[in-house]
């Protein structure tokens, strides 16, 4: 799954992400940005806005960093959106505040914000250290 979106992703940059790119790139690209607002409004306040985690509320828990490569799963999608809909102390659940389609968008957020961080330099380099 992470490398067909990894692959996915190669396929975008390759074409330059140009307007006229595949229909499936054009709607990754809104489901991306959807997503990007409902983090800034709802999750930024403790994973800051560029997804590090270095907040007065989250700095403390590790796992808090969402672009550090390290994940208290697994970081795949599914268990991305598990953290979303299920929450874990201090984090709250969003499963019924927000509709599953606004978690499906924030999820695809998350994995942008995460490749696009050090821990998706860090994992080009050799992988995450788990
Ligand atoms: C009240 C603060 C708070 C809010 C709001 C919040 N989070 Fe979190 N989140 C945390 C903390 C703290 C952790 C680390 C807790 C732990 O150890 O699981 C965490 C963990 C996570 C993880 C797991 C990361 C990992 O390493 O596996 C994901 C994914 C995540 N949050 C996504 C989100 C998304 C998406 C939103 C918005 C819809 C959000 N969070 C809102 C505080 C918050």
């Amino acid at each position: 799954m992470v490398f067909a979106l990894a692959a996915a992703l190669a396929a975008a940059l390759a074409t330059g992400c140009r307007e006229d790119s595949l229909p499936i790139a054009d709607s990754r690209g809104r489901e991306v940005e959807a997503g990007r607002r409902i983090y800034e409004a709802k999750c930024a306040s403790c994973h800051n806005k560029n997804g590090d985690g270095r907040t007065i509320t989250a700095g403390r828990f590790p796992y808090a960093n969402l672009i550090d490569g390290k994940w208290r799963s697994d970081g795949s999608p599914a268990a991305i959106e598990k953290q979303v809909r299920r929450g874990h102390d201090p984090m709250p659940r969003f499963e019924g505040k927000l509709t599953n389609e606004e978690i499906r968008d924030v999820v695809a957020y998350v994995l942008q914000l995460s490749r696009s961080g050090s821990g998706g330099a860090a994992r080009e380099a050799g992988g995450p250290t788990k």
